[in-house]
């Protein structure tokens, strides 16, 4: 290496690793956890600043969006009932697959008579099913053999949350990056269910569907106010601070408690309710396990760079969290390279056509 390359490698290395201190700037350093997730982000950004450096340049304004007017909502159900909020009206067939998990009654046969009815829900199905999360030993190519082999519950479970999920899939507006969005759920998803079956919490599928979902609060805001997701944004970065702080700062609340009320309003199930409503809130954090994963995995998934791309700055790792999980930082060091295999594989089986 020449002396001129050695130093623009030095200059890169020292870009990347005061990168990487912003992104963590919220984060207690003193966790063994975080510092781990620090190193690892270090690498991966040096690794994109020198393969990828466009990502790194400033991105253009949206010129076109008009100054957010300031007007604060007086709470989370004022802003939902604002005229600017357009929800996704709940289809049928998630209204189908609600009462066939909550009724016992319920056999194989009816969930999937209501997944054939949808041939874009089959195919969701079958892709999930396949990908490497769920790591089940027979290939599925029906509907009844996903059942036969999940059981009724859990594939009713992941084709709510694929049903769910593909509602927030399209997007009017361009402030809040789709893609991103897609990949930060599903990998918050993978993880919690990786959390889940290493702190043996029972069945980690539920923990993929509620990863899935923790994040429909963040979709509504960009979805709704486009003026005040760009203010959020600017107030993010403008100050260094998480996304979510920015809300609280702004609005007086943050999504996790907008899509709490969402996912209650719909009747989604309790598990999925909770992770939505407190994944952002130390008390429920310190009592409650769906709310705990999905903080974590939420907080890893960032790390490892599957963010939202709102803000730079992904918030704290609460430490009471670790507590509620119950999984020894040299567990969370064992699973930190799987983590990244599994979500990269998956990614790549659910892109196919
Ligand atoms: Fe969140």
């Amino acid at each position: 290496m020449t002396t001129s390359t050695h130093s623009i490698d030095y200059d890169i290395k020292k870009a990347a690793d005061q990168y990487a201190e912003r992104i963590f700037c919220q984060s207690d350093d003193k966790c063994e956890i975080v510092s781990m997730l620090k190193a690892d982000a270090q690498k991966r950004v040096y690794h994109d600043m020198v393969n990828y450096p466009d990502e790194f340049k400033d991105k253009p304004k949206l010129l076109h969006v008009e100054p957010w007017d300031g007007k604060k909502p007086s709470g989370p159900r004022d802003f939902l009932s604002k005229k600017t909020v357009v929800l996704p009206s709940l289809p049928q067939i998630l209204i189908q697959i609600k009462r066939v998990i909550n009724d016992p009654k319920s056999t194989a046969d009816d969930l999937v008579a209501i997944i054939n009815k949808d041939p874009k829900l089959v195919a969701s199905v079958l892709r999930l099913a396949n990908s490497e999360a769920f790591n089940l030993s027979a290939t599925i190519d029906t509907p009844s053999k996903a059942v036969a082999l999940l059981g009724v519950q859990k594939a009713g479970l992941l084709a709510l949350g694929t049903v769910s999920f593909s509602m927030f899939k399209k997007s009017k507006i361009a402030v809040l990056e789709l893609e991103k969005f897609w990949k930060h759920s599903i990998a918050c998803g993978i993880i919690a269910q990786e959390i889940a079956r290493t702190a043996n919490l029972g069945d980690p599928e539920p923990f993929f569907v509620s990863g899935l979902l923790h994040d429909i609060g963040v979709h509504v805001i960009f979805e709704s106010e486009r003026s005040l997701a760009v203010e959020l944004i600017r107030i993010a970065n403008e100050k260094q601070i998480s996304f979510y702080d920015a809300e609280v700062e702004v609005l007086g609340f943050n999504h996790a408690v907008l899509g709490g009320i969402l996912s209650q309003d719909w009747e989604l199930p309790p598990n999925l309710v909770k992770a939505a409503a407190g994944h952002h809130d130390p008390e429920t954090i310190k009592i409650d396990i769906e709310a705990a994963v999905i903080h974590v995995a939420d907080y890893f998934a960032s790390a490892l760079g599957y963010e939202l791309g709102l803000s730079l700055v992904i918030g704290s790792l609460d430490k009471n969290a670790l507590k509620t999980i119950g999984i020894t930082p040299s567990q969370f060091t064992e699973l930190i390279p799987k983590l990244r295999v599994l979500i990269d594989e998956t990614f790549k089986t659910l892109n196919q056509d």
